[in-house]
């Protein structure tokens, strides 16, 4: 017995060394951890559990049979982050670059699979130079495996992307089709085709990071939701990010302990709105300050910046902040500010996780460049997103609802449960300058006439009223009780319950 558990021991030892000590060193000069260092920065001490530590490839061709390194670059299982099960995949660049096989890709659809029946998060960590070219199509196969369980996972469990180093090729699929992936500042890239292939076909000159880098895809592309500066903070903030997240759509969203008032009153957001409508205010400091604690995850604060997603908790339960943020163009919605508010609404309401809008927003963005790029068609997904959303839904217009993008934003008409507005709202069709131009053109040689009419057109229209006597909206509330009027309200929404008629599913305009 004894030899048999001497021999057990040895053959985790090989597995645990992967591609070897060169290998490790190659990558810990690169400012990387090896795949199973991540795990553990991950996962609670002591919490991971491996799989198929033992499984190989069984490729024959190009001499393969004689390089066999067992777990066959990719380390699974599941353990535990603030004692909540979640399951792992770990891509070992060590072990033929993290390349997948189909003996890899059986490993991580076993964990994908497992997490759907138990209900828990995938979290996968990229590192890989994509399909095992030495075997061809059974790659191909288990990339198609793995994009599968993807598509079937999401909606029932969150699933989350960390790149960690080369993403290229098929292995940039699965992330794609995941909730929300995050990059490592420097040391990652993602992308289809490399720099070299790119320079065959298009002729341009391109590195990794100016093709797929962390400030590409954090800033230009959107394609992820934020960047770190290491290994170690990125799985750092995946912890914090998870203690957010319901398990499953089968759960509400976790509750933590928390010693912050319900009631707390801010006295300073009855000064936040300047007096002059076109001045900018920083709205995250709205969200903090009615947040438990102030704790704010922000998902893609590089991207969009014109609208703010991000995770927050009222009385220790999580709900999905969404913000128009005038410092950034005014707050105005555009084609990414409305895309990537769609998805995280989206995200929300898949999961069971109320949604808190702070609107202060001038309309949609005019021109050209948006209308070319299918503003209509992108701004019409957060209409959507909204629209076809049934968890709770609390919105609190702070100053400029204008037009249609005060429809969109959670409106009532959009079936927002508790509608609030500060009494510095103007709920619009459009700002009293554009209005007056339009309505009286014929004006328009006479400046003290116009000014009468703006000043006519502000008394008339831009403020709260003319909504709360429609009943547009629930009630005009003090801002330094913002934090308690949003508790009372969600306390309200525990029980609601609404759904949409049957469909196989519908049709957002993609
Ligand atoms: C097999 C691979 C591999 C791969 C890397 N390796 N990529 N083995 N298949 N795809 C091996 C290398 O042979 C090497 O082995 C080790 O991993 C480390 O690779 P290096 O090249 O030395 O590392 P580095 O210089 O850091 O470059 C990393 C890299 C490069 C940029 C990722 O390896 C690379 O370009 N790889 C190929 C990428 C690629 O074209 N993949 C196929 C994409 S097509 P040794 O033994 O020397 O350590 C695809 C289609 C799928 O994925 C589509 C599905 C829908």
């Amino acid at each position: 017995m004894h030899d048999l558990i001497e021999a057990l021991e040895q053959k985790r030892a090989d597995a645990r060394i992967g591609g070897g000590q060169a290998r490790i060193d190659s990558q810990h000069a690169k400012g990387k951890l090896t795949a199973r260092e991540r795990i553990q920065v991950l996962l609670d001490e002591g919490s991971f559990e491996e799989y198929d530590m033992f499984v190989e490839h069984r490729c024959a061709d190009f001499g393969m049979e004689e390089q066999k390194i067992p777990g066959d670059g990719v380390v699974t299982g599941h353990g535990t982050i603030n004692g909540r099960l979640v399951y792992v995949f770990s891509k070992d660049f060590t072990v033929f670059g993290g390349s997948l096989s189909r003996a890899h890709a059986e490993k991580i659809v076993k964990v994908q699979q497992a997490a759907v029946r138990n209900g828990a998060p995938v979290i996968g960590l990229f590192d890989a130079g994509g399909a095992r070219i030495q075997e061809g199509v059974d790659s191909l196969a288990g990339y198609a495996d793995i994009f599968m369980e993807n598509v079937l996972s999401s909606g029932v469990i969150p699933q989350i992307s960390v790149i960690m180093g080369p993403c290229a090729g098929g292995d940039v699929y699965s992330p794609a089709m995941t909730d929300f992936i995050f990059m490592v500042k420097d040391t990652s890239y993602m992308y289809v085709t490399g720099p070299d292939v790119v320079k065959t076909v298009t002729n341009e000159e391109v590195t990794h990071e100016t093709l797929g880098g962390a400030s590409v895809h954090a800033k230009k592309s959107g394609v992820v939701d934020g960047a770190f500066e290491n290994d170690i903070e990125a799985l750092t903030q995946i912890r914090r990010l998870i203690d957010y997240l319901p398990a499953s759509n089968r759960d509400k969203p976790p509750i933590r302990p928390v010693h912050d008032a319900f009631d707390r009153a801010e006295a300073s957001l009855d000064t936040l709105v300047p007096p002059n409508p076109n001045t900018p205010y920083d709205m995250k400091e709205l969200i903090t300050k009615v947040v438990d604690e102030g704790d704010f995850f922000e998902i893609s604060p590089q991207f969009g910046g014109n609208i703010l997603c991000g995770f927050g908790r009222i009385e220790g339960s999580t709900v999905g902040v969404v913000a128009n943020q005038p410092m950034t163009l005014a707050g105005v919605l555009d084609i990414d500010a409305s895309r990537k508010a769609a998805r995280f609404v989206r995200f929300c309401d898949c999961f069971n996780i109320p949604l808190v809008t702070f609107v202060d927003v001038p309309g949609f963005m005019p021109g050209t460049k948006q209308e070319y790029g299918g503003l209509i068609k992108h701004g019409a997904k957060l209409l959507f997103a909204y629209a076809e959303a049934t968890v709770p839904k609390v919105t609190v217009i702070t100053r400029k609802a204008y037009g249609g993008a005060y429809d969109v934003m959670s409106s009532k008409h959009l079936r927002g449960d508790v509608n609030y507005a500060w009494p510095t709202a103007e709920i619009a069709v459009m700002g009293a300058k554009g209005a007056v131009e339009i309505i009286f053109r014929k004006e328009a040689g006479d400046p003290e006439k116009l000014a009468a009419r703006t000043k006519e057109y502000e008394t008339n229209f831009a403020n709260p009223y003319v909504a709360a006597k429609r009943g547009y909206i629930d009630d005009i509330i003090m801002p330094h009780n913002t934090r308690k009027r949003i508790a009372n309200s969600l306390r309200t929404l525990k029980n609601k319950s609404l759904s949409n008629p049957w469909k196989k599913h519908d049709n957002i305009p993609l």
